[in-house]
């Protein structure tokens, strides 16, 4: 496989990216086995290594890389990948990483990845085993959430994406005209409500929706971040007299900022009521449910129209994947279905029943990442993924404990669930936040920044099935002698 044209095989007559010999797929295979190795050393190692390193050897090496006319073979990427690439990732793999919101992964997911990657089908959702795949996590998902049998649903990307196709599949329902065919002009403007503390996906959507964030009601939030609800109850009022037409109200399970949880029981009987779409952002929140015992602080979720959650948070499956889950499939598929000539169901064969997930959100193409849910979920089982998330919490109290117990520090919000808000007592919020850009690069933690209350926070979000006791332990040390410094 060495030579000046390494991307090339030359077999028969024909070229091909395939090996063609048996020496070359020997070859490659046992490359391939290097490369499993390489990645579970990584894995294994994990806590010997900094949580993040700055893009160095990558910006070195690679950022200026011409366009590779000529091929160098799967060897010589592997090596800058093991040089250049690997070494430096935000972090979100490692013990001690807190940051935003973000999953940790399994290897088992990592597996199958690679198995999905070399099946590598198509599940626009054609009649084949990989769209069984995903309509059966889809199905697990619905019980697990709560939500009534023959419930919808898709895989997505991500969060964003799974609550963008709730939050159309919600506006076409609800609108009172077609919106897909005559768009925003065809009736009254349609309004939208949410809370301070609704993450921003929501305002993105609404700008690519063509409703802008002008039909947005964002209503305040009490002293918990949860939605008021009389002021949800005013604005729907308001709008109504003023001519616009309500259409749908977000709720959220675990808001980005601090964990909390809107009053959702509440929210459902507002919509019910007023006749608007519940949907639910429960990105990571949702996750929660599967707890018997944290699911009492989510009641109501399961009365949603619509509700979206990623797996690559709080379910451990490695990026990228979420899930949007809708109670009526008839709107769900109302909301995006084509009827396009060249993709019409057939009676028999690969199209018999359509191309179903295709008719459920806005990607005709796609890859197959039902199987590393599949696989996570009957590898490692719901109840040790519950137990991971109630674990996950109980460390985010015992963080709480740790940090009302330092003498310098504070939290700066009630932890309702797996989120701690904190400061350095009596430092500034640009004293704050230097101490976190020093701790995220020391390499020792990363936890990410926000705005609690109008002033700044450490803000430790954790969905990572690798953290133990001690690496909180290590964060406040940490926090405490970075905080000295910085301070005096
Ligand atoms: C509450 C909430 N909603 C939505 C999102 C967006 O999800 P994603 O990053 O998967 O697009 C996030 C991300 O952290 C989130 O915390």
């Amino acid at each position: 496989m060495k030579g000046k044209d390494e991307g090339l095989r030359t077999g028969m007559t024909e070229k091909t990216l395939d090996p063609v010999s048996e020496a070359e797929w020997a070859e490659l295979r046992g490359l391939g086995h290097k490369m499993l190795d390489g990645i579970f050393d990584h894995l294994q190692g994990l806590r010997t290594q900094p949580v993040w390193q700055a893009p160095e050897a990558a910006l070195r090496t690679l950022a200026a890389e011409g366009v590779p006319r000529q091929g160098q073979g799967a060897a010589a990427a592997y090596e800058s990948f093991l040089r250049d690439v690997l070494p430096s990732s935000v972090g979100n793999t490692h013990p001690r990483f807190w940051g935003w919101v973000m999953g940790s992964g399994t290897p088992v997911g990592m597996l199958a990845e690679m198995l999905a990657s070399g099946m590598n089908p198509n599940v626009g959702g054609f009649n084949d085993a990989p769209m069984v795949v995903e309509e059966l996590v889809i199905r697990w998902m619905a019980e697990l959430m709560g939500l009534p049998e023959g419930t919808s649903g898709l895989l997505t990307s991500g969060g964003s994406m799974a609550n963008l196709v709730g939050l159309a599949v919600g506006r076409h329902a609800r609108a009172g005209f077609d919106v897909r065919a005559e768009g925003m002009q065809g009736g009254p403007e349609l309004r939208v409500y949410c809370s301070t503390e609704t993450h921003s996906w929501l305002k993105k959507s609404m700008e690519l929706m063509g409703m802008g964030r002008a039909s947005l009601r964002s209503v305040g939030v009490d002293g918990s971040y949860r939605m008021k609800i009389a002021e949800l109850r005013e604005a729907i009022a308001a709008d109504r007299a003023a001519g616009h037409r309500p259409v749908c109200v977000v709720g959220t399970t675990g808001t980005v900022n601090t964990g909390a949880t809107d009053d959702l029981t509440a929210i459902a009987d507002v919509c019910a009521a007023e006749g608007l779409w519940f949907h639910v952002d429960g990105a990571f929140g949702a996750l929660a449910y599967w707890s018997e015992r944290l699911r009492p602080a989510l009641k109501g979720m399961e009365r949603a129209d619509s509700l979206a959650f990623d797996l690559h948070k709080w379910g451990y499956v490695p990026y990228e994947i979420g899930c949007v889950l809708v109670r009526d499939a008839e709107a769900h598929k109302a909301a995006f279905a084509t009827g396009a000539s060249y993709l019409t169901a057939m009676e028999r064969g690969p199209v018999a029943g359509g191309i179903r997930f295709a008719d459920r959100g806005v990607d005709l193409s796609r890859g197959f990442r039902a199987l590393k849910a599949w696989m996570s979920l009957r590898a490692y089982g719901v109840d040790a993924l519950v137990a991971l998330v109630e674990q996950n919490v109980e460390q985010a109290r015992y963080l709480a404990e740790r940090v009302e117990a330092s003498p310098v520090l504070e939290l700066a919000a009630e932890v309702p669930l797996n989120l701690v808000c904190f400061r350095y007592r009596g430092a500034s919020d640009q004293e704050n936040k230097e101490i976190l850009m020093r701790l995220q690069e020391s390499g020792v933690a990363v936890p990410s920044g926000t705005v609690v209350g109008g002033r700044f926070a450490i803000r430790v979000a954790n969905t990572n099935h690798r953290s133990r006791r001690e690496d909180f332990d290590l964060l406040v040390e940490a926090v405490e002698r970075i905080g000295r410094e910085v301070v005096g």
